[in-house]
């Protein structure tokens, strides 16, 4: 517990100091992205059910909170969406559009069910499609990732995909598990984009995640 704590602190100092990379070893490479069939599986099996606690959602409420003060009633896209945890949090804020987007049909399939309501009153959509090849005529008044955008690859390529998907002003929210390689994908985040908002959400149970609203440079 003493040596985790210890890391935790590191880890946090770390998002400011990328002078600190010496101190954070991030254990092998990118493991290439998970397929569609891999995450239907793992929805299938339950692995994500605890993405439904309360617990485990503190990082979704200080991003929804973040987006709703810097862009009350904003057209949003959500990256990664699952089945619905974050927009379960958004949805109080009333966002005057929500778009979903997941590679797993299965996870999409259990959001279209939980929020049938929304999807049937125009202000929740959810769409099944591969964030990697995701095209739309939409734009967007903030791009969020909560939890996702370490699965897409390329950062610098999905930044410059979705940046152009928003509207003048607009944002891009984020979430990120906080260990060795996320820093490494912050420091990027923080060279090719400016920062508005970053703060690190630590749960009681030890879990830890970097939130971050970020902008397209001018
Ligand atoms: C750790 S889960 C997070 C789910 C949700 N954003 C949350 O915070 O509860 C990662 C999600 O990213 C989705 N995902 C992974 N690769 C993707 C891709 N290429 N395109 C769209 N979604 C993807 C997975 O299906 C999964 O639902």
């Amino acid at each position: 517990m003493g040596f985790l704590r210890l890391r935790r602190m590191i880890e946090i100092a770390a998002l400011d100091r990328p002078w600190m990379a010496p101190l954070l070893r991030a254990r092998g490479t990118d493991s290439p992205a998970p397929s569609a069939e891999h995450w239907d599986t793992e929805y299938r099996r339950g692995t994500y059910d605890r993405l439904l606690r309360s617990d485990q959602r503190h990082h979704h409420r200080l991003l929804a909170a973040l987006i709703a003060e810097a862009r009350p009633g904003a057209r949003l896209l959500e990256v990664g969406c699952g089945e619905g945890a974050f927009y379960e949090t958004m949805r109080p804020f009333a966002p005057a559009h929500y778009l979903g987007i997941d590679i797993s049909g299965e996870a999409i399939g259990r959001a279209e069910t939980r929020f049938a309501e929304d999807i049937a009153a125009g202000t929740a959509h959810f769409r099944r499609a591969d964030a990697r090849a995701f095209a739309t005529g939409d734009r967007f008044d903030a791009v969020l990732f909560p939890e996702c955008i370490e699965y897409l690859g390329d950062i610098d390529e999905v930044v410059t995909h979705y940046a152009g998907l928003l509207n003048p002003g607009g944002v891009i929210g984020l979430t990120m598990w906080l260990n060795a390689r996320p820093v490494r994908r912050w420091w990027r985040l923080k060279e090719i984009l400016a920062v508005q908002d970053q703060a690190v959400v630590t749960a009681a149970w030890g879990g830890a995640w970097v939130v971050g609203v970020l902008a397209p440079r001018p």
